[in-house]
């Protein structure tokens, strides 16, 4: 119930920043730009930026189902050159040249450095997970009261 919720939460968030990044891209700063702006904050850590991508990749990285490619130990310089190749619009994406292209170098390095250290499991297929709602027998689980 808990994991459930904090999805519901995270997929809130996306639908709430989501249309700020889409207006973010209409704006074409270039690389050198987007650097230096973000030189005059202070650097979050891997961990934080790349939490942030929890609500279509995952918590810590790892994939729900198959909807979207997992990041978890995912190779560092392979991340890297995609989220440049991202953020420079090299070629089309639904959503990943929106979000790449707020991220300086250095926070991308960061967020590779963080997905790399991740173990690179998937998440039970929703066929083999435990259900919240059903018992292993196929009888609906008792709702509501304390868990
Ligand atoms: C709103 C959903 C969404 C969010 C948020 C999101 N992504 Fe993605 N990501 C996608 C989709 C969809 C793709 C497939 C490429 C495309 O068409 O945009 C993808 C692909 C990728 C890939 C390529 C993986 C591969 O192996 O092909 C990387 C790397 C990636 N995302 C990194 C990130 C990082 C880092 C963040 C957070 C800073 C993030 N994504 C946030 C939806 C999202």
């Amino acid at each position: 119930m808990k994991i459930k919720n904090q999805l519901l939460q995270s997929a809130l968030i996306a639908c709430l920043t989501l249309p700020g990044l889409v207006m973010a891209a209409d704006a074409k700063l270039t690389d050198e730009q987007v650097n230096e702006i973000n030189a005059q904050f202070p650097m979050p850590s891997g961990k934080m930026l790349g939490d942030s991508c929890a609500a279509c990749h995952g918590t810590l990285g790892a994939e729900f189902n198959e909807g979207m490619p997992p990041l978890a130990g995912m190779n560092r310089q392979h991340f890297i050159d995609l989220m440049k190749a991202f953020r420079q619009g090299d070629f089309p994406t639904i959503v990943m040249h929106d979000v790449a292209y707020v991220y300086s170098d250095a926070e991308i390095e960061a967020m590779a450095d963080y997905f790399a250290s991740l173990p690179a499991e998937q998440w039970p297929a929703p066929n083999v997970r435990e259900s919240a709602f059903l018992n292993p027998d196929g009888t609906i689980k008792q709702i509501g009261g304390a868990q």
